[in-house]
């Protein structure tokens, strides 16, 4: 399997540093979630950004990996796995809360053990986007790499379990496709490298429709059971606020807006596409919301700080940024933010928990 990694014109490294992804779910439960009698979720199957990534970025020629301490402080063994966080990420919490495995691996892990296919691989990728344009400038997997990798998984499975099985195994489990706050945040706002020709409409537009024909793309593959998550309100995360929060560090409203525009947009898509495919679950997952009243509502949830990631300052580092020099906090349960990107374990937990029992019965 080959791979083009191009090095864009705008490959400056702030760029990349930015360009890494926010967000998301769980609760602090180990419970596994009751499914009807008759319904079997044999695997989950992650597409996108680093939200969901858990290790791909590891074995890529890119600058946007975090296979090093302090990541992973939280992770048994302290091991800095290439999860974006300090722990598990919701891909993993997904797998777990439904009882199918601990953790989902990478695809590209050469480690990868054939069982592990049966129940879920990873194939996101840190810094990826749906604009075709955001996984270029971070020189990382885009969808259309993604969905080539989906392939080729398809063609191991047969080999393993035979194509009925593989069939069942395909219709049946849950895919999370998890992406575009890289394409708001980095690629739009930070990098400007669509500004010229796109302004906020024509540009969600552009997200929407690329989102939609992946989504086409995976159906046509034998998926079936797919949570799309919406976009976080990308302009409270740590970096954000301080690169255009002002003074005060507050939310980047125009990145928020953009954020739900391109929600709304992608919502109608999702019913779209649930009206023309027969038998497909495509289910719009509302993280902005949910993100937003752990940030403007954090006791609530048990967390004290949420304008402050928990490594170095807080105020910037991301990946490389945050590194075995940079000092941590005390205790990341807790900081809704692990870096001034990406959310701590325990906030992914007070998350994806709710949100699954809130949309679980949406899938069967
Ligand atoms: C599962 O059982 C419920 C209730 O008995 C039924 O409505 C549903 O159609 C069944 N689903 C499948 C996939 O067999
Ligand atoms: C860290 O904080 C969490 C939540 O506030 C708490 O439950 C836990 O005991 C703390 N851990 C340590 C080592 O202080």
């Amino acid at each position: 399997m080959q791979f083009l990694f191009s090095l864009s014109s705008f490959s400056s490294s702030a760029i990349v540093l930015f360009s890494l992804i926010a967000f998301v779910l769980f609760c602090n439960t180990n419970a596994v979630l009751r499914l009807p009698q008759n319904i079997s979720v044999p695997a989950v199957i992650a597409f996108g950004d680093s939200i969901v990534d858990t290790g791909n970025n590891n074995h890529l020629k890119s600058v946007v990996k975090c296979n090093f301490a302090p990541y992973g402080n939280d992770f048994s063994g302290k091991v800095p796995t290439g999860r974006f966080g300090n722990g598990k990420v919701p891909a993993d919490l997904v797998a777990e809360e439904l009882g199918i495995k601990e953790l989902v691996p990478a695809y590209l892990d050469p480690q990868l053990q054939p069982q592990e296919l049966k129940t879920g691989v990873c194939f996101a990728s840190g810094g990826s986007g749906y604009d075709p344009l955001t996984p270029k400038i971070a020189s990382v997997l885009s969808l259309d790499d993604q969905l080539r990798m989906f392939k080729e998984y398809i063609g191991k499975l047969n080999g393993i379990v035979g194509t009925e099985r593989t069939k069942f195994i395909l219709a049946n489990s849950l895919y999370l496709v998890v992406a575009g706050s890289d394409d708001i945040a980095n690629t739009y706002f930070v990098a400007h490298a669509r500004e010229l020709q796109y302004d906020i409409p024509s540009y969600t537009d552009l997200m929407a429709n690329s989102a939609s024909e992946f989504l086409n793309q995976i159906y046509a593959l034998g998926a079936r059971r797919i949570a799309v998550f919406s976009a976080p309100p990308i302009g409270c995360v740590p970096s954000q606020r301080t690169l255009a929060g002002g003074l005060h560090r507050g939310c980047a409203d125009k990145y928020n807006e953009a954020a739900k525009m391109f929600n709304s947009k992608l919502t109608a898509k999702l019913d779209s596409l649930n009206r023309n495919l027969p038998n497909s679950r495509i289910v719009y997952i509302d993280v902005y919301n949910a993100l937003l009243d752990l940030i403007e509502n954090p006791e609530n949830h048990g967390f004290h700080v949420v304008e402050k990631g928990c490594c170095g300052t807080g105020d910037i580092e991301v990946a490389i940024l945050c590194n075995p020099a940079s000092p941590i906090c005390e205790n990341a349960s807790d900081y809704v933010f692990w870096d001034s990107y990406h959310p701590t374990e325990a906030a992914y937990k007070a998350l994806i928990s709710p949100l699954l029992q809130r949309y679980l019965s949406s899938f069967f």
